[in-house]
C-alpha cells in the first residue's frame, strides 16, 4: 500500500464515520460506530499494522494522518455522546425552567379543633386529667348506667343514631364518665372530650358536635364548686371578666339539682340575646350506686359543654352549620386564631 492510496482511504474513512455518527440517535448504536471505527478489528487498526510496509520517510507522513484522523473521529463520538445525553435529559423529565414556580400553601387547625384545644389547655390548668371515650356506644353505658331506663321518654329527646347490635353513635359525652367511674376510684378529676351525635340540624345544632365532658368526685364535692369552676372557665376562655353568665335550673336524669348554663350576647339584629352553652349538675346518687362508689360518702359534680357553641361566641358567627360546609373561604378566615 502505497502513502497516497493510504490517504485517500483514511478520508473515506473519516468521511463514512462523519455521516453515521451524525444519523446516530441513540447511545447503543453509537457504542457500535465507536467498535467500527476505532476497535481492534477496524479499518484504522488494519492500517497501522499495514505501516511497517512503508519506507522511513512515507510511514511518519501516514502515521500522523492516521492519528489526526483517529482523533477527529474520537472527537465526533465525544461530540455527540454529550448531544444524546442533554437531549435524553430533557425527554426524561420534561422540565421547563422558564415556568413561574408553584407557591405551597400552608394549612391551618380547623376553629373547631383550635376552640377544643383552647378549652383543654384551661381545664389542664385546672388540674383535670384529659380522657378518651369510644364514639360508637352501647346503650347501657350512653343511656342505662347514667339513669336513663329504656322506657325514659329523656332517650327520645336526643334522637339517637341507631347502629346495629343494640349499637349507637353516642349522644353526648356523658358515656365516658360512666367508663371512668367503673374503671377508677374517687378521687376523680377528668375531662372527655371528643365527638357526639343527633339527628338536629338547624342554627345551633349539627348531627355531629363536639362536647367536653367534666367530671369531679371526691368528699364534700358541692354546687358551688361546680359554679366556680364554670365561672372560672368561661371567664378564662373568653377572657373577659364581666361575662354575662346564666345557670338556669334544668333536668337531667344524671344530675340532681341540675342546670344549663347560657351566656349573654349580641345576635345579628343587635338585640341581646342569650345562647345555652352546656348542661351540668351534681351527680346523682344513682348514678354513682350503679358505679360501685358509696354515695354517702363520695359526692361529684358533672358538666357537658357544646364546643361549636363557644366558637360561635367567641369568633361571632352566627349560623353553626358554616363550621362544617368545608369551605375554604370562612375557614382562612380564622388561620390566625
Ligand atoms: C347533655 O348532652 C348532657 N350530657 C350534659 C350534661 C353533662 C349534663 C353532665 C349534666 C352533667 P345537652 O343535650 O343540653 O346536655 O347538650 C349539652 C350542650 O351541647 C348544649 O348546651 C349545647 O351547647 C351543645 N349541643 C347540644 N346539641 C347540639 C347540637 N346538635 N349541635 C351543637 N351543639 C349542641
Ligand atoms: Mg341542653
Amino acid at each position: 500500500m502505497s502513502g497516497d492510496t493510504l490517504k485517500s482511504d483514511l478520508k473515506k474513512v473519516l468521511e463514512e464515520a462523519t455521516q453515521s455518527i451524525k444519523d446516530i440517535d441513540n447511545p447503543s448504536d453509537l457504542e457500535k460506530l465507536r467498535v467500527k471505527f476505532l476497535g481492534k478489528k477496524s479499518l484504522l487498526n488494519t492500517f497501522m499494522k499495514s505501516l511497517s510496509d512503508l519506507d522511513n520517510e512515507e510511514k511518519a507522513q501516514a502515521g500522523k494522518k492516521l492519528n489526526d484522523t483517529k482523533k477527529k473521529i474520537n472527537d465526533l463520538l465525544g461530540e455527540k455522546k454529550i448531544s444524546l445525553s442533554k437531549s435524553k435529559d430533557k425527554e426524561d423529565d420534561g422540565f421547563d425552567f422558564s415556568m413561574p414556580g408553584k407557591a405551597s400553601s400552608v394549612g391551618s387547625l380547623h376553629p373547631i379543633t383550635k376552640t377544643m384545644n383552647c378549652a383543654i389547655q384551661i381545664f389542664e390548668s385546672l388540674k383535670f386529667e384529659c380522657v378518651e371515650g369510644p364514639e360508637i356506644e352501647d346503650e347501657f353505658h350512653n343511656f342505662t348506667a347514667l339513669n336513663i331506663p329504656e322506657t325514659h321518654p329523656a332517650r327520645a329527646m336526643h334522637d339517637t343514631f341507631y347502629l346495629e347490635n343494640n349499637n349507637l353513635l353516642r349522644t353526648h359525652t356523658s358515656s365516658v364518665q360512666v367508663r371512668v367511674m367503673d374503671q377508677e376510684n374517687p378521687p376523680i378529676r377528668i375531662i372527655a372530650p371528643g365527638k357526639v351525635y343527633r339527628k338536629d340540624s338547624d342554627i345551633t345544632h349539627t348531627p355531629m358536635f363536639h362536647q367536653i365532658e367534666g367530671l369531679y368526685i371526691d368528699k364534700e364535692v358541692s354546687f358551688s364548686n361546680l359554679k366556680s369552676i364554670i365561672n372560672i372557665f368561661l371567664k378564662s376562655f373568653f377572657e373577659e371578666d364581666d361575662l354575662k353568665i346564666r345557670f338556669r335550673p334544668s333536668y337531667f336524669p344524671f344530675t340532681e339539682p341540675s342546670a344549663e348554663v347560657d351566656i349573654e350576647y349580641i345576635d345579628n339584629k343587635g338585640n341581646k340575646n342569650w345562647l345555652e352553652i352546656l348542661g351540668c349538675g351534681m351527680v346523682h346518687p344513682n348514678v354513682l350506686d350503679m358505679a360501685n362508689i358509696d354515695s354517702t360518702i363520695y359526692s361529684g359534680y358533672a358538666f357537658g359543654l357544646g364546643v361549636e357553641r363557644l366558637a360561635m361566641l367567641k369568633l361571632g358567627i352566627t349560623d353553626l352549620r358554616l363550621f362544617y360546609e368545608n369551605d375554604l373561604r370562612f375557614l382562612k378566615q380564622f388561620q390566625r386564631i
